[in-house]
């Protein structure tokens, strides 16, 4: 991402906040996996949108109007010994010069420097209650303005959720986010096509889950959230994670696997026979979500609100598993009644961003809130009949399907940014025998 679209999501974020008012924005905190051994370190969505600055251990703050500058960064300082074991570190002169920084601190002087910048000002944004540490070390400096009182030193009045400006910020995607985006999505694409043309009974589902860590590595991506290459009965347990089961003949395979490009998630599910052919019963199955699928995608268009594609998918799921059988009674009655949930208990999509979860809220003033050009929906009706269901034949036991796409809206309807995988039974079957 260019620097001036770090300054242009700066100078929207201090407009909103208007008149002395500060916000303060912390980077992620570093997390232990093991003794010794840190989990790879991923910045926090909400500093990245507005610095592109990768280092743990930096609080960005921002003061609209301030004479002296308004983009004020404290991060670590150079240390030539700890750049040995763990590379260079940008410092305040890179903080200043890459990052375009107003001023820059040491972090390390940030109890004596920030209570200063809050004092006087009428307003804090700040998001409160997911990082304690960093949420006591807020109160800690509001205190230290406040115990300075009695010397005319006046702390903010009004704590305000910072999220509320930025994540509808955030919701709304920039032409550069979603060229961002479709980048990662199509490296996404790329992986799963792969899956599927090399996948062959009796791999382990950890072999095809490698050759998307290995595309998604080769684009300098890391996976957006932990893959799920679940094979027959693990198909249907929505969080699969241990990939450790063998493929077997006859047996469907879900993929739900996306790259994270510099910051931006992928979110792309794909379903296939294991030997490259659809029995009876699967195709059943598989056809229905994809008309679910294809009737959720139709609904996502500005004016529609949040909620249509999801109620789209929903009558194709439930008119469908009344086809088969496998539910009884009128559609509506069944919908009004939640029948479908043994077999569908998730919804048909959410925002996706910077985070695959993405921020930005669902529901103003209690309506579903309207789509609007730029917002990033995944589009992900499934279907899972494990074998735990009672009172289902056991034909269908273990069929477990879904398909997602990642789909942005734009002025007169949609685009589909993981378009170019896959979806029709006959594109499949033809993909996995070219392989
Ligand atoms: N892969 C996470 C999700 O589909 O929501
Ligand atoms: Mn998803
Ligand atoms: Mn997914």
């Amino acid at each position: 991402m260019e620097q001036q679209e770090y300054a242009r999501r700066r100078r929207e974020l201090m407009n909103l906040m208007g008149d002395n008012a500060v916000a303060v924005v912390a980077a992620a905190p570093e997390r232990p996996r093991n003794r010794d051994v840190m989990h790879p370190y991923r910045q926090d969505s909400d500093l990245y949108y507005l610095t592109g600055f990768p280092e743990p251990e930096s609080v960005l703050v921002l003061i609209p109007g301030r004479e002296t500058g308004e983009f004020i960064l404290f991060c670590r300082e150079r240390d030539p010994d700890k750049e040995v074991w763990d590379g260079p570190r940008a410092g305040q002169d890179g903080a200043r010069e890459c990052y375009g920084a107003d001023e820059a601190f040491p972090v390390d002087d940030i109890d004596e420097v920030l209570p200063g910048m809050l004092e006087g000002k009428d307003r804090l944004y700040c998001t409160m209650g997911l990082n304690p540490d960093f949420d006591h070390a807020i109160l800690g400096w509001v205190n230290q303005v406040r115990a300075r009182s009695r010397a005319g030193a006046r702390a903010p009045g009004e704590f305000v959720a910072l999220e509320h400006p930025l994540h509808e910020m955030r919701l709304i995607k920039s032409p550069a986010e979603l060229e961002q985006m479709r980048q990662a999505a199509q490296v996404s694409a790329r992986a799963h096509r792969r899956a599927m043309a090399l996948c062959r009974p009796g791999m382990a589902e950890y072999e095809l889950e490698a050759e998307f860590h290995a595309i998604f590595r080769r684009s300098n991506g890391w996976h957006a959230y932990p893959p799920i290459v679940g094979g027959g009965r693990n198909g249907c347990i929505l969080h699969y994670i241990d990939n450790n089961a063998s493929l077997r003949d006859g047996d469907l395979v879900l993929i739900d696997a996306g790259v994270e490009l510099d910051c931006y998630a992928s979110d792309i599910t794909r379903t296939f026979p294991v030997n490259g052919r659809f029995t009876a019963e699967q195709r059943a199955v598989y056809e229905i979500v994809l008309s679910a699928q294809a009737a959720a995608i139709d609904a996502v268009r500005p004016g529609n609100h949040w909620n249509m594609p999801h109620e789209a998918a929903l009558q194709v799921l439930v008119q469908g598993l009344v086809n088969l059988e496998l539910l009884q009674g009128d559609v509506d009655q069944l919908i009004e009644d939640e029948a479908y949930r043994p077999f569908f208990m998730h919804r048909t999509g959410h925002w996706l961003g910077m985070d695959v979860h993405d921020v930005g809220d669902y529901r103003i003033d209690g309506q579903w809130r309207l789509l609007e050009p730029g917002m990033v929906v995944t589009v992900e009706p499934g279907l899972y009949i494990a074998d735990t269901i009672p009172e289902v034949d056991e034909r269908w036991h273990n069929i477990g399907v879904r398909i997602e796409d990642d789909v942005a809206v734009t002025s007169d309807g949609h685009t589909i940014l993981s378009a170019g995988v896959p979806k029709t039974v006959a594109d499949v079957q033809a993909a996995m025998a070219e392989g």
